[in-house]
């Protein structure tokens, strides 16, 4: 199948081209490189600069691939996606996120092309009564990423019945780790996760890693999570992709790993590979005490089941962030 791959050139995107490149496909990847990267790009899949705001760019390719045959599906990645800077700049997250795709179902109705599969997050259920979230679940997001990612949700959902969209909805939990051969992993100056960070005190690129409040109800009382690897996570596009097509279906899905790991745990994880300084803190705002996916519909339905463990999560993450640092070091050397 020919595959549009929006958002590409970024972390969880690159990770699909790759996952579809070794199922056979004929990918095309879409990118305005504003947190992407080219040396992320494969030379088997062919790039376009374009902005996913801009109709008339996304028409341009569309039209330009269309030339040799139908484009099969759009798989879209485009979004901003730190949860700070989306309650200091919502406009900006809306209108790339919302008005994103309200252009993108725009250019693909234009241009006969009739699926979709969305990347979504755990943010939109909020603070969860329970902590283990349910795709049928209510969604209330507390913050500007989370509302712009589920009214999206809605854009996609109301135009499938209208348009007669086939759509994969996916909801992503705590994504991390890199690909085991090194060649991508989540290379940001702007990290928030946990797993990044404390592999970045590990190998002393930050002073520590703080914990914001151990007084949750939880067993350690830390923050429970649910992490599930990258290349597991971009299998699952490929599953779902096809799944899509041949049922003609719209459905949400979660992806996670149905497990939960507190804070302390992910910490602890990574001090098994080298030592790092920890500092407690007080609890952020809006930090909901567990969250885990209930994967039974993916797990059921698209046959996926997450391969990687929070160790190879972890070990992947501190792999590729090592391979960068020589990399660098050796640069530096030449140049010297
Ligand atoms: N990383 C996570 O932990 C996580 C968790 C839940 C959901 N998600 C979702 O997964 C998707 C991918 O996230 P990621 O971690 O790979 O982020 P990323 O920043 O690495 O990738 C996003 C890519 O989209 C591109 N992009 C952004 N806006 C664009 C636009 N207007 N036009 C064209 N290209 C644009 C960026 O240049 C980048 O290459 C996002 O939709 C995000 O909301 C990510």
């Amino acid at each position: 199948m020919k595959i549009c791959v929006l958002g590409g050139a970024g972390y969880i995107g690159s990770h699909t081209v790759l996952e579809l490149l070794k199922a056979g496909h004929d990918v095309f990847v879409i990118d305005n490189l504003s947190t992407g990267s080219k040396e992320f790009l494969f030379d088997e899949a062919r790039f376009y600069e374009a902005d996913c705001t801009n109709q008339q760019q996304l028409l341009d390719v569309f039209q330009k691939e269309s030339l040799n045959g139908p484009i099969d599906a759009v798989m879209h990645f485009a979004a901003k996606l730190i949860v700070p800077e989306s309650v200091s700049q919502p406009l900006s997250y809306y209108y790339n996120n919302v008005f994103g795709v309200i252009t993108l179902i725009q250019s693909m109705l234009e241009s006969k092309i009739d699926t979709l599969v969305f990347s979504s997050t755990a943010a939109v259920y909020g603070d969860h009564a329970t902590g283990f979230c349910q795709e049928t679940d209510v969604c209330q997001p507390i913050n500007p990423y989370g509302n712009s990612k589920l009214a999206a949700e809605m854009v996609i959902q109301d135009c499938a019945k209208a348009y007669g969209l086939k759509t994969c909805i996916f909801r992503y939990f705590n994504v991390a780790g890199a690909h085991p051969s090194l060649r991508l992993g989540l290379d940001k100056s702007t990290l928030t996760h946990i797993v990044p960070i404390t592999v970045m005190a590990a190998l002393k690129q930050r002073p520590h890693v703080t914990i914001f409040g151990d007084d949750y109800p939880t067993f350690d009382g830390t923050c429970i999570r649910d992490y599930i690897h990258v290349s597991d996570l971009a299998y699952a596009h490929v599953l779902g992709l096809e799944y899509t097509i041949k049922n003609s279906s719209n459905e949400i899905f979660n992806l996670g790993s149905s497990q939960g790991y507190s804070v302390k745990q992910v910490i602890d994880e990574v001090k098994k590979i080298a030592p790092l300084q920890v500092q407690m803190g007080e609890r952020r705002a809006g930090d909901p005490a567990k969250l885990i996916a209930k994967s039974s519909k993916a797990n059921e339905l698209l046959k996926w089941n997450p391969q990687y463990s929070l160790h190879d999560i972890v070990l992947t993450d501190y792999d590729f962030r090592l391979k960068r640092l020589n990399e660098e070091d050796n640069r530096s050397k030449v140049s010297d």
